[in-house]
């Protein structure tokens, strides 16, 4: 549990989390959410905000292993979590095979919803292969573009996840 302080009319909060391998303690106020901690005070804007109301999946990070809209999360409730966002996926700076995927696939035109999609394909393909129209289908079920079409988005996750099936059994 987080060590918990009344002051200033609201609940605060010291919570520790490490977030792409990098360990944080803050005090945070009771109501705010994972997604405004990422991105105010961690600056960590690759997280990005559509519907603010678990929809959209723009804001979709991994927490514990498991995808999780961060809009609909406190950052209380973070504490004691291992936590990735997109921008863990490339920390020296070069896409990762997903990323690179999406790149060659055009899975993307203005990019908003792009790292909500990362995520939650980086989460699915731990879980499992994807290897089927019908999967890949499911894993982008929850998440939203407005702007590119789905075809891209759905070839890209199939070869990552064919690539990823290829490194398994070499
Ligand atoms: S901003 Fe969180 S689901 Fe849309
Ligand atoms: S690429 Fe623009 S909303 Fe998806």
């Amino acid at each position: 549990m987080s060590d918990t302080k009344a002051g200033n009319d609201q609940l605060r909060h010291r919570i520790t989390v490490t977030v792409n391998r990098a360990r944080h303690e803050q005090v945070v106020e009771d109501r705010l959410t994972l997604a405004d901690f990422l991105r105010e005070r961690l600056r960590l804007t690759g997280t990005h905000l559509g519907c603010e109301h678990g929809v959209c999946g723009a804001c979709t990070v991994i927490v514990d292993g498991a995808a999780v809209r961060s809009c609909l999360m406190l950052a209380a409730q973070a504490h004691g979590t291992a936590i990735e966002t997109v921008e863990g996926l490339a920390p020296d700076g070069q896409l990762n095979p997903l990323q690179t995927a999406f790149k060659d696939n055009h899975a993307l035109q203005c990019g908003f919803c792009t790292s909500g999609f990362l995520m939650s394909v980086t989460a699915a393909l731990r879980e499992g292969p994807i290897q089927d129209e019908a999967r890949a289908r499911e894993v982008l079920s929850g998440n939203i573009c407005r702007c590119t079409g789905y075809r891209g988005l759905i070839q890209a996750v199939l070869d990552a996840g064919a690539a990823e099936a290829k490194e398994s059994v070499q």
